[in-house]
């Protein structure tokens, strides 16, 4: 969705002050981890970061969208200087696995199409369980990888 559909969809003014103030994802940045686990850390990174400001989250993995999209959101305030000033500026921040990604983007793709064609909501039902089969394939890599570490050796990339 554009920035001007977004801004006339709930009724602002469409300019940049209006956009400044009224939009908290006009930037965003996507953080892509081989497992679940790794989603929680990097998260918490984010937080102990001093000049990060965590304005929101919302975790689309414990709790997913109806229709089976999982990811974990924050909108965060971070620091952009300037030559002459320091300016707060928000991010949605989104982190997933490859796995949510591939879902994701798959169904970004048909999304469009999809709503021509899918009166009786067989084809959303469909992707819904694709997404559940995704992430129980993304539990048990997350239960190899554990049952791998409690060996003593150390699954990570460098
Ligand atoms: P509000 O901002 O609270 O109105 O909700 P929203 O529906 O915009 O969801 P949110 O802001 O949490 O997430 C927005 C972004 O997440 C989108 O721009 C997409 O990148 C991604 N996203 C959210 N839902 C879906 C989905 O169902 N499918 C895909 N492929 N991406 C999604
Ligand atoms: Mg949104």
């Amino acid at each position: 969705m554009s920035i001007v559909e977004k801004l006339q969809r709930r009724g602002f003014e469409v300019s940049l002050e209006s956009m400044e103030k009224n939009l908290d994802d006009v930037a965003g940045i996507r953080i892509i981890c081989s497992f679940v686990d790794d989603i929680y850390e990097v998260a918490d990174m984010l937080v102990r970061q001093d000049d990060i400001t965590v304005i929101a989250v919302k975790d689309y993995i414990k709790n997913p969208k109806p229709n089976g999209y999982r990811s974990y959101h924050m909108i965060v305030e971070i620091p952009v200087f300037f030559s002459d000033s320091k300016k707060p500026i928000r991010v949605e921040v989104q982190i997933r696995t490859i796995a949510m990604d591939f879902w994701a983007s798959l169904d970004h793709q048909l999304k469009y199409k999809k709503s021509l064609i899918d009166e009786n909501g067989e084809i959303s039902r469909e992707l819904k369980m694709c997404a559940e089969v995704i992430s129980d394939t993304d539990q048990k890599m997350l239960e190899i990888r554990k049952r791998i570490e409690a060996q003593g050796v150390r699954v990570r990339k460098e």
